[in-house]
């Protein structure tokens, strides 16, 4: 377990970047923590880290949004307007994971709900929102 505060976006999105370093092909991060508290600002950071070029902003209406890099494409899940389908969700899972080459970040990954017996050994990242700017980001490896 790891603590770190940030003391604006662009700080987790510098943390984030760093972390990715520590990341291999087929890891999972489940990023847990309450509307904006800032899951895809650290995305971003782990999109920076990979050398991805688009812009990383939260699925609208795809739960699912692939960015392409090399050697690691991001695969970045947002889970949140699964709320209330607990079943058939659209998306297989246990077949996205077989995935090569790539790291997968999901936000709301409650939502899944049996979904979630996919996930083996997630890396979770918990942001909590101390106040308007700071926020304490806490890794579970
Ligand atoms: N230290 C900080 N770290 C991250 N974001 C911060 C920080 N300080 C302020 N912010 C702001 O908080 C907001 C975080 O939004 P973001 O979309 O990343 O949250 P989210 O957790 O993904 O929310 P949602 O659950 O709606 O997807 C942004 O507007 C960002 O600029
Ligand atoms: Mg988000």
């Amino acid at each position: 377990m790891r603590e770190y505060i940030s003391k604006s976006a662009k700080q987790t999105k510098q943390f984030a970047k760093q972390f990715v370093k520590q990341l291999k092909k087929g890891d999972v991060v489940l990023l847990d923590g309450e509307l904006g508290a800032g899951k895809t600002t650290f995305v971003q950071g782990l999109g920076e880290g990979l050398k991805i070029k688009n812009k990383i902003i939260s699925p609208t209406f795809n739960i699912l949004k692939i960015y392409k890099s090399s050697p690691l494409s991001l695969y970045h899940l947002d889970c949140y307007r699964l709320e209330n389908i607990k079943s058939d969700n659209g998306l297989d899972i246990y077949d996205l994971l077989q995935t090569d080459d790539a790291i997968f970040c999901i936000e709301w990954s409650e939502f899944l709900y049996d979904d979630l017996q996919y996930i083996k050994n997630p890396i979770t990242v918990k942001i909590d929102i101390l106040n308007d700017e700071e926020r304490k980001i806490v890794i579970y490896d």
